[in-house]
This record gives C-alpha cells, structure tokens and sequence, in this order.
C-alpha cells in the first residue's frame, strides 16, 4: 500500500462523523458492553475484564469512545487515541456528558507517543484494528503494553473481505478476490459507497505476525450473526453472517 492511507482515512472520519453520533450516544449509554455488527453482548463475548481498577487501558482508533467509557465504568485509567478530530470532538462531548475522565491524544494510533510498557490493557473495535496496517498498528500496540499486557481487538473477519465484490457492494456468496497474500482493501474509489482503505490478513498470516511481534494468542473467536438478524449492516448480509463468520476477536498477551 503506497498511498497515503492515514490522511485518507482521517478524511473519510472527519466527513462521516455526524453520522456516527447518534450510534456513540446510545452505545455510551447502554447499561452493558455490546460487540460489533449485531450488539452481541459482553456476557456471550468477554472481551473486557470485568474489574479494571488500577488497570492502565488504553483504546486504538476510540472513534466516539463508548468502548473507553465502559472501561473507565469498571475503573480503568483510559487513555483513547483517534486520528480524527471530528470524531474526538463527539467523544469528548459525550465524557463531559457522562462525567468520565479519560485522556484523549488526536493523532496516529500506529505512533501513539506514549512511553514504553505503560499499559496494562489495549482494545480495539473497528479502529486501528481494521484502519491500520496490522505489523505497524501491532508492534505500537506492543511497545505500549507491559510484558503480560493484554490486546483484544474486533474487526471484519478475513473470509467477509474474500466475499466482497471489488465495486464495494455488500458482501455476497462468491469467492471475489484472492486469499493467498491478502492485505486488505482500498474501498476510496469503488463505485458503490466509497470510504476508506482498510487492512486484513489470512488467518496463517495474523498468528505468524503475532508470533514475530511477541505475542501469544489466548483466544480466537469467529463471530456469526445471531438468529434474530435482519438485512445488512456494516455492508455484509444477515444471511451470509449467519452462515459465515463475518467479524474476528483476537485475544492476544504480550510475551515475556
Ligand atoms: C468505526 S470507528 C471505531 C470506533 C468505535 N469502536 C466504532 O466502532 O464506532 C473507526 C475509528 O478509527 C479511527 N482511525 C482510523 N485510522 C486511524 C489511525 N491511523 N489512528 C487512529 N485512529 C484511526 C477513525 O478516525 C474512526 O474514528
């Protein structure tokens, strides 16, 4: 990937901002944790401790910082960098809102800034997990971490990618594109509901990044559309996510 894919996405977040405000009031505002495409919750999921006092946490790519709100609920110190403004400006309204403390940075998830082993936690929802490179994002999100540190994150699961056609239409039940060397997908120019340039990898390819950064997998789980979905979010099919798995979590420690 060439292009300059952090200005292109941070452009693609400040213009779409509005249209995430209405989804970070309600997820800050729920009274449990839900997950990706579908709102699955925390109790089927268990991507955060459920005890985070005295826990240094940190979000990659916050977006409007529902996810850092609900940590700093269970008494994490949070930290959330986004490298949008516009969406930084809804987050920090909504911290005001709910009276939560959290230290925000504006800037590139993949050179946070921060020191060296300073968190205990680092998540990731749909933020630097799909937006990022993973070798650059990961080995950030490593340096940050303390040795048995932990790394959750959720994105689009590679085989969605696989089955999405190269015009940006949803997600459909033809193999459309390569899996051997995938890395992602730049959607700034395609036809149909052009956004930004995301990144994804082949199944092999995640563990043996994991595994040259330094970090062990302690769970790895497939995420189907439950019974009840209807028609089509985050541009994959209900019925496709029903059938196949549409998003990935990753949970990682970081080695030594
Ligand atoms: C979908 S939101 C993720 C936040 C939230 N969990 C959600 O699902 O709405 C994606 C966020 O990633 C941010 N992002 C994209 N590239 C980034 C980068 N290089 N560094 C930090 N944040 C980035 C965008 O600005 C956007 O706010």
């Amino acid at each position: 990937m060439t292009r300059d894919y952090v200005s292109i996405n941070q452009g693609v977040w400040d213009a779409d901002a509005p249209n995430w405000v209405a989804a970070g009031v309600r997820l800050w505002s729920a009274t449990a944790p839900e997950w990706g495409n579908w709102g699955l919750p925390e109790s089927s999921l268990g991507l955060l401790p459920e005890d985070m006092t005295d826990t240094d946490a940190i979000e990659l790519g916050c977006g409007t910082a529902y996810v850092s709100g609900w940590m700093a609920r269970r008494g994490a110190r949070v930290t959330a960098i986004d490298v949008s403004e516009e969406q930084l400006t809804t987050a920090r309204k909504l911290v005001t809102k709910y009276d939560t403390d959290i230290t925000f940075i504006a800037g590139n998830a993949e050179e946070t800034g921060l020191p060296d082993a300073s968190f205990d936690f680092a998540i990731s929802e749909y933020g630097a997990a799909i937006w990022c490179p993973p070798d650059k994002w990961l080995q950030e999100a490593w340096r940050v971490l303390r040795p048995g540190g932990r790394l959750v994150f959720l994105g689009n699961h590679p085989l969605s990618l696989l089955c999405s056609p190269i015009d940006g239409a949803p997600c459909d039940w033809t193999l459309h594109r390569p899996y051997k060397d995938m890395w992602g997908a730049d959607w700034s120019e395609v036809e149909i509901d052009p956004s930004g340039i995301c990144f994804n990898l082949t199944i092999s390819a995640w563990m043996d990044l994991f595994d040259t950064i330094g970090f062990n997998v302690t769970k790895f789980q497939e995420i189907f559309a439950p019974d009840w979905a209807a028609g089509t979010r985050g541009s994959v099919p209900a019925e496709w996510a029903k059938a196949y798995p549409a998003e990935q979590i990753w949970h990682l420690e970081k080695c030594g």
